[in-house]
């Protein structure tokens, strides 16, 4: 069966002040009562998958097996890393964890904070994408792109095989006239950041692209001890290893990608833009959240957590209200919140 790897390690600073450095957005709320990390393996359900692997940073520990057993995932390995290494050391460890533990399963690697509307083709895509992984190839989940954005992997489609498409190209985070190229072009396609493959196939690829990243993962892993429920990667050797994307390691490189399409309503919840798209709209493009008053508001998002917001008159904004700090932004500049995470870190 399946092995879902969940990636829930990232910092989510974009969703600055809701999504905070010992809180990081998918461990929260953010679209429905369940947590970002608890839709994403509630998501499975009837696929028939086996108990996932999550792994994030240490920090969060308690957060994530709380969020596990509160949708009854206490099972659940909880893999810890002593500090970020980026996507492409994430998942070497889970695929070296599931091999010492005796076989080779498919790793459904999903990230922690993705919203997808309709399970049961996001369920079909799976399924399609398991044929092309038991044949060894490195399966994507392609979603078509509907603007030039450049926080995206694209994958240009080639020939036809099986159920999906070879992957003529990838290019992860093109600048913005790539960008518009591609979407021009018709035949590129957004990488969802999920993917299928073998365990093996996988550490096959980073031998190839990556062997030092591959050889520190190996170490760090010959290092972990187990401690409750987790297992704590070993901080000296991971230390050492270098830190990559799967997009930039692997994805760009390998001769074996192939691509499935997806057409499930994917959103990956990237910056507080993309958050108002999933809400609920108040009939004037608003999304509401909270204690909000407003006269005269219209395409906003506004969001109080802890007092009253009023807004008069306004256009094209989003407004979060948190207990100790208050966001306003322009909604076409909402991917530049991280400029002000960078300074306040500066600031110390
Ligand atoms: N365990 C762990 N460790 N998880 C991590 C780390 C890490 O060091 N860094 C990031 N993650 C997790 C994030 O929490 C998220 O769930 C997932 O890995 C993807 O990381 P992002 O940082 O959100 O990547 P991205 O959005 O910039 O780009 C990726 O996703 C896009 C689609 O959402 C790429 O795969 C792009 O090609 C893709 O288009
Ligand atoms: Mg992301």
């Amino acid at each position: 069966a399946i092995l879902p790897v969940v990636l829930a390690g990232g910092s989510g600073t974009r969703l600055w002040p809701l999504s905070r450095e010992h809180k990081p957005k998918q461990f929260l709320p953010l679209v429905g009562p369940q947590t970002m990390l608890q839709q994403t393996i509630l998501r499975l359900d009837g696929l028939n998958c086996r108990t996932p692997f999550v792994i994030c940073n240490e920090q969060h520990r308690f957060l994530a097996a709380e969020q596990l057993r509160q949708i009854d995932q206490g099972e659940a390995s909880i893999l810890l890393e002593p500090m970020g290494r980026n996507t492409a050391p994430a998942i070497a460890l889970a695929a070296l964890q599931a091999i010492a533990q005796g076989d080779d399963p498919l790793l459904l690697v999903l990230a922690a904070d993705h919203v997808i509307a309709d399970v049961p083709v996001f369920h079909q895509a799976i399924m399609r994408a398991r044929v092309l992984a038991l044949n060894d190839h490195l399966v994507t989940f392609g979603i078509v792109p509907d603007r030039a954005e450049t926080g995206y992997g694209y994958i240009e489609r080639g020939s036809p095989v099986a159920d999906g498409w070879r992957v003529a190209r990838f290019v992860e985070k093109p600048d913005a006239q790539q960008a518009a190229e591609y979407l021009a072009a018709g035949r590129y396609y957004w990488n969802s950041g999920m993917f299928l493959f073998k365990a093996s196939r996988y550490l096959a690829e980073l031998e190839q692209h990556r062997p030092d990243m591959l050889a520190a993962c190996k170490a760090a892993l010959a290092d972990a001890v187990r401690d409750l429920d987790f297992i704590r990667i070993g901080a000296d050797a991971f230390g050492q290893c270098p830190s990559d994307s799967i997009d930039y390691a692997v994805m760009e490189h390998t001769q074996d990608a192939v691509m499935i399409t997806l057409d499930a309503g994917w959103n990956d919840l990237g910056a507080w833009a993309a958050l108002g798209d999933v809400l609920d709209d108040d009939g004037n493009g608003n999304s509401l959240h909270g204690d909000v008053l407003m006269d005269g508001v219209s395409d906003s998002l506004i969001h109080a957590e802890s007092r009253l917001v009023a807004a008069v008159g306004i256009q094209g904004l989003v407004i979060v209200e948190t207990k100790d700090a208050v966001l306003v932004a322009g909604k076409e500049h909402v991917q530049n919140v991280k400029r002000i995470v960078d300074q306040l870190k500066d600031s110390g």
